[in-house]
C-alpha cells in the first residue's frame, strides 16, 4: 500500500487519485471512509464527539484499509502523528510525505470551513503551529516529495513515480 501523508492542503487526495490512475491501481481516502463508517461528516464528528473520538475511528479505519489489496491510500493530516498508525503503515506499506510550505498550504485551505483544526481565530497561525509540531514526525516517512506553490499535480505524480522507481518499489 502506498500511503500519502502530510498536512491539510498538501494535495494527498487529488495527487493520490492521479497517482492511482497512472499506476492503474485503486484509490482510498481514509477521511472519506471514516465519514462513510460514521454516517456523518468529519466536521460533525468533531462537533458531536470531539477529536479523541475521531482519532479512535481514524485508527480503526486505517487498520482496516491498510490490509486491502495494495493501492493508494490518502490519510488525514493527523493520522501519521499516531505511533500506532505509523507502525501499521510501516508494516504494510510505504509512506510518502507530500511536503509543502506554509504559504502553499494556506493558499489551498484558506476560506474552506471543512477542517475543524483550522476553525480558529487565526487559522494561518494554527497551520503554522501544525507545521512546527508535525513536520519532525512526517519526516519519518519513507519518501518525501517537496511541493511548491504552483507545481502541477502531474509534476508531483512524476516526482513520486521517480522516487518509487529509484527505491525499486515499482519498476
Ligand atoms: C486533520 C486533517 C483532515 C481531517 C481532520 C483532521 C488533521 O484531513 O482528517 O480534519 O489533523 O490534520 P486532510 O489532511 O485530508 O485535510
Amino acid at each position: 500500500m502506498l500511503v500519502l501523508v502530510g498536512l491539510m492542503g498538501a494535495g494527498k487526495t487529488s495527487i493520490g487519485k492521479k497517482l492511482a490512475e497512472s499506476l492503474k491501481v485503486g484509490f482510498l481516502d481514509a477521511d472519506h471512509e471514516i465519514e462513510l463508517a460514521a454516517g456523518m461528516s468529519i466536521v460533525e464528528i468533531f462537533d458531536k464527539f470531539g477529536e479523541n473520538y475521531f482519532r479512535k475511528g481514524e485508527c480503526k479505519v486505517i487498520k482496516r484499509l491498510i490490509k486491502l489489496e495494495p493501492q493508494i491510500l490518502a490519510t488525514g493530516g493527523g493520522a501519521f502523528l499516531s505511533q500506532e498508525i505509523r507502525d501499521i503503515i510501516n508494516l504494510h506499506g510505504v509512506s510518502i510525505w507530500l511536503k509543502a510550505d506554509l504559504e502553499t498550504l494556506w493558499e489551498r485551505v484558506s476560506g474552506n470551513s471543512n477542517r475543524p483544526l483550522l476553525n480558529e481565530l487565526n487559522p494561518k497561525l494554527a497551520l503554522e503551529q501544525l507545521i512546527e509540531t508535525r513536520y519532525p514526525v512526517y519526516n519519518e516517512a519513507d519518501i518525501t516529495i517537496q511541493s511548491t506553490e504552483h507545481i502541477s499535480h502531474a509534476t508531483m505524480v512524476r516526482k513520486i513515480l521517480h522516487e518509487l522507481k529509484k527505491k525499486h518499489i515499482i519498476y
